[in-house]
């Protein structure tokens, strides 16, 4: 498949980095951009991160690629894993939007500020764990804000942050 070429990185990525799991997912899993390991493999959150992040999901039960789908806002990754500038996010979106609207998840965990942005002005540290009822583009779903895995890994007050957001998380999905 011949990928966009206008999106942005898809000169200097090595893959398009799609979405992975479930396509009746109980809980759709939205980042920020695909890392180095994204990049040689094609497949989302599979680098350090990735792996923290598909640990939490099996720590509450759910197993990461039939309960889940995991994919992050933009597709290409970031030369030196650069934070994508809104501009940057803006050209995935009609791709995220077509997916969305697809899927149709009924519950969507963000994970960072990056994918936060689409749904909400708020921030994460204020409001990570807590649902919130979101309407958009004619759909209803519940959205759970989360910090991302690499933030947890750099920090460990962030990390046991993030381990008690995912049995939160749990408790809402049972
Ligand atoms: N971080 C993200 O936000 N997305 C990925 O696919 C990998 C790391």
């Amino acid at each position: 498949m011949q990928a966009d070429q206008s999106l942005p990185f898809r000169k200097t990525a090595k893959n398009l980095v799609f979405g992975e799991g479930s396509l009746n997912p109980k809980i759709y899993i939205l980042g920020e951009a695909p890392g180095r390991t994204e990049d040689e493999t094609g497949q989302p959150f599979v680098g350090r991160s990735g792996k923290f992040l598909r640990e939490l999901i099996t720590s509450i039960g759910f197993d990461p690629l039939k309960d889940v789908y995991i994919t992050s806002v933009v597709r290409f990754r970031p030369p030196e894993n650069k934070t994508p500038t809104p501009k940057q996010v803006a050209a995935y979106e009609k791709y995220i939007n077509l997916e969305l609207q697809i899927i149709k998840p009924k519950l969507i965990v963000t994970v960072g500020g990056v994918s936060l942005k689409k749904f909400s002005r708020e921030p994460i540290t204020k409001i990570h764990a807590k649902p919130m009822q979101v309407s958009w583009l004619g759909a209803r779903f519940t959205l759970v804000p989360m910090f991302h895995p690499a933030a947890a890994l750099r920090n460990p007050a962030i990390k046991r942050a993030m381990i008690r957001d995912f049995q939160k998380l749990k408790a809402l999905v049972k």
